[in-house]
């Protein structure tokens, strides 16, 4: 150790010395002269720290969020060193993971998604901070901040999570119904994505409580449980998600639970002289300079706006719903909620709530 510490002092000496050398060969420079050749390398005693304030990043969609990320050497070199960042992240949905950027110098490469929506801040010495614009709802996840100096490997993970709310979904045709794929495409149909195990294990916690089965991302079927019931899981069972685990996904068919963040824009009920078909519904928010409302904009209105209503009013999924966030009479459970009355005929005449962005 003390010999190490001794090559170290010299090393620094040498690279602080070596100013008129081409920066880029420092590193090349001292493998080629320290290394013994024995696969050990003494620039060893020179430690390469990597740190985050944040273990989670909680944001909403739509904005721009930074991923804290900072390292520096102990201790401290004198002369700049060829560092390779690498970000990378697991969604949340348990896939494999996968590469975000990749900086060397000021070169600097993303990945598929993140094409055009990642940078490294680099507000001062070893801020290797990801900035990711334009969230979207599906790039929750675990993210990893990688330094590699070539000798060493360091990292950090912070978890991005989006404040949001997590609903159970049934299509047209009932319950039941959705593989795992057309239940993707119905959240989406919703201005919504998959829920994630932790996103429907939150909403638990938050008083959730349904009884029929849905898709999470992951592949699993599961149900959140507060109160429990014979016709759910019986009553042995503690409160908790119940889990069928993971089901073959071309052939089984359930609900969905779908995540939904805050919106930019406004959902409100339609104030028109009379009530309205669907087709009507939907001209009449066109009419009005907006879109007529998802699902998924219905509920994050309710959750972070505290929409009001008790007037059922037309969604673009053709199903009829009100949000409650004030529980009274005549507006159905005394628990706050988006009440459901499923897909009624197109013919049918109701209101309809509609969806202004901004
Ligand atoms: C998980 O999410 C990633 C990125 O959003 C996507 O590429 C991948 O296909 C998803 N995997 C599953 C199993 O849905
Ligand atoms: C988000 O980042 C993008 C690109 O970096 C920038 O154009 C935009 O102004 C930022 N938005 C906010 C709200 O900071
Ligand atoms: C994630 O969401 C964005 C925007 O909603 C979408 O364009 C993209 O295809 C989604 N990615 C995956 C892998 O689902
Ligand atoms: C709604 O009413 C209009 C007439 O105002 C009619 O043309 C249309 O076919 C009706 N739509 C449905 C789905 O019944």
């Amino acid at each position: 150790m003390a010999n190490r510490r001794l090559l170290l002092a010299v090393l620094l000496q040498l690279l602080g010395g070596c100013q008129a050398a081409p920066r880029l060969s420092n590193g090349f420079l001292y493998h080629d002269i320290f290394n013994n050749g024995n696969g050990e390398i003494y620039f060893n005693g020179v430690q390469l720290h990597v740190e985050s304030e944040k273990m989670f990043v909680f944001t909403s969609h739509g904005g721009n969020v930074t991923l804290p990320c900072r390292y520096w050497y102990e201790p401290a070199l004198s002369a700049p060193r060829r560092t390779r960042v690498k970000w990378s992240w697991q969604p949340a949905n348990g896939s494999h993971e996968s590469d975000v950027l990749v900086a060397i110098g000021n070169r600097v490469r993303t990945f598929d998604g993140f094409r055009d929506r990642v940078h490294l801040r680099q507000e001062g010495a070893g801020d290797v901070s990801l900035v990711i614009s334009g969230l979207h709802l599906n790039d929750t996840g675990r993210y990893r901040c990688e330094v590699i100096d070539g000798l060493e490997d360091a990292s950090v993970t912070t978890e991005l999570e989006l404040r949001g709310v997590v609903f159970p979904y049934q299509g047209h045709h009932g319950r039941y119904q959705l593989t795992f794929s057309t239940a993707q495409q119905a959240c989406e149909e919703q201005g919504a994505v998959m829920a994630t195990f932790d996103q429907l294990y939150t909403a638990w916690e938050e008083g959730l409580d349904w009884c029929n089965a849905g898709w999470l991302a992951d592949g699993t079927v599961q149900y959140p449980i507060t109160l429990p019931r014979v016709a759910c899981g019986g009553l042995g069972l503690a409160p908790g998600l119940r889990n069928y685990g993971a089901r073959y996904k071309h052939i089984h068919r359930y609900d969905v639970f779908c995540f939904s963040s805050s919106l930019k824009g406004k959902v409100y009920f339609l104030e028109h002289p009379h009530m309205l078909n669907f087709t009507e519904a939907i001209q009449a928010c066109l009419d009005d300079g907006a879109h007529i409302a998802k699902v998924g904009q219905l509920y994050a209105a309710w959750k972070f706006t505290g929409l009001d209503r008790c007037d059922a009013g037309w969604l673009a999924d053709g199903s009829l719903r009100y949000p409650i966030t004030n529980p009274r009479l005549n507006c159905g459970p005394m628990e706050p909620g988006v009440r459901s009355f499923g897909f009624p005929a197109p013919r049918h005449k109701h209101g309809v709530y509609c969806y202004r962005a901004e």
